[in-house]
Parts: C-alpha cells; structure tokens; sequence
C-alpha cells in the first residue's frame, strides 16, 4: 500500500555513505526529504544528485536533513560521485542510502511497477517533525525533477505548519497568503486588524508576516 499524507513515515535503520543511520533518530526534530532515483551511473540522476548538493545550504536554512536511495551499492554510490563532482562541479554532501536488498523502497512504495529491473522511481518524501508525510512527489525515470519547487513547497508547508494560512498558485515566500476557510472572518479580524483583501468572501488575502518564512526569499 502507498504511503498517504499524514501516514507516519515508516522507521529504518540502513546502510549509508554516511554510516549506519537510524531514519527517525537521524531526523530528530527536523523536516526532512527521502528522495529516490532510479540507478546510479544514470544521465538524469546525475543532474538531478549535482543539483541537490549545489541547494545543500537552501535545505539547511530550513532546518531540512536531506537523505538520497537507489538500490545501487555503497561502492557504487562513492564512485559514482566523483563523475557528480567532474560533471556538475558538487558532489553528495548528503547521505545516500545503498537499498540492494530494495527493503526500503519497498517499504515507501517507490519501486516501478512497469520496470523489469525493479528500479526504482523518482519518489520524493517531504516529512514534518512529527515524522509523518507532509507532501509526496512521483516522476518517472524519464523526467528529472525541479528541486527549487521541492524548496517553495518546503517553504509552504513550513509556514502554514505554524500559522492558519494557505499559499495560493505559484506563491513565492513574502508573497501574499490566504486566511484557511476554517477561520471565521470573526476570528480572523482578531489575528489581522488591519483586514484583508477579499475578491470573494472565500478568498481572504493577507500580507506576508513580517519575521515569517513567507519573507524569506530564495
Ligand atoms: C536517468 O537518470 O537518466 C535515467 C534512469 C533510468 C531511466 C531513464 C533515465
């Protein structure tokens, strides 16, 4: 079965290039990505692995730990991130999980069904500090992701975590943001004084706040 929003992310212990990490005990109290690609030694992953490196601080801004898994070996993984580091001029700063037995990747429902090799596909876990699934992403092999949306749904979530707003299309952080419809315009006049800009009684915008995530720009 695949893992739903809000399901608690599955705990392992696995072989890194990083050491032995225990996944929840390694995320602490921390946001964190598990991200899947298909193969090592691919074209796509290797973009894809060199520009994840290159977000390394993005990711640390936000508190988010950021662990990588193929079913590749731990050799195959070190090797393979010298021609990351030639390529894309960054190699892994992140460990990258070595899944050969595909225990993990069974286990977050990541492995193609439509694939003979059983590789796996372009999964990506964005989980809060409660360990449980905030956002999920699917690419297949064929199609490398865009990491600076992962950072601007990160950016998302990390805010209406901790205030009652929604992010409407293409929001950017210190763009304006949306009341939830769970808050009565009573109740929202008491957290937003100033009031709020409202094309429909529905749809309630409010500036960003100041010293929020939604001033931060990346
Ligand atoms: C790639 O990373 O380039 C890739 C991997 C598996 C299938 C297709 C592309």
């Amino acid at each position: 079965m695949s893992l739903k929003l809000g399901d608690l992310a599955p705990p392992f212990t696995a072989e890194t290039t990083h050491g032995t990490v225990d996944f929840h005990q390694w995320l602490g109290d921390r946001w964190g990505v598990l991200f899947s690609h298909p193969k090592d030694f691919t074209p796509v992953c290797t973009t894809e692995l060199g520009a994840l490196a290159m977000l390394a601080p993005e990711f640390e801004r936000r508190g988010v730990r950021v662990i990588g898994l193929s079913v590749d070996s731990l050799d195959a993984h070190r090797e393979w991130s010298k021609d990351i580091l030639a390529v894309t001029g960054a190699a892994p700063n992140f460990p990258m999980i070595a899944d050969h037995d595909r225990r993990i990747a069974t286990l977050y429902g990541m492995l193609d069904p439509q694939a003979a090799d059983t590789a796996t596909v372009r999964s990506v876990f964005v989980i809060g500090p409660d360990k449980r699934v905030k956002l999920t992403l699917t690419y297949p092999a064929s199609t490398g992701r865009n990491f600076d949306e992962l950072l601007r749904a990160i950016d998302s979530l990390q805010l209406t975590a901790r205030h009652q707003v929604a992010t409407p299309v293409n929001w950017r952080p210190g763009e304006d943001v949306i009341i939830v419809p769970g808050v009565s315009d009573a109740a929202a006049r008491e957290r937003y004084p100033d009031g709020w800009r409202a094309p429909t009684p529905y749809l309630r915008y409010v500036p960003a706040e100041p010293g929020s995530a939604t001033h931060r720009r990346h």
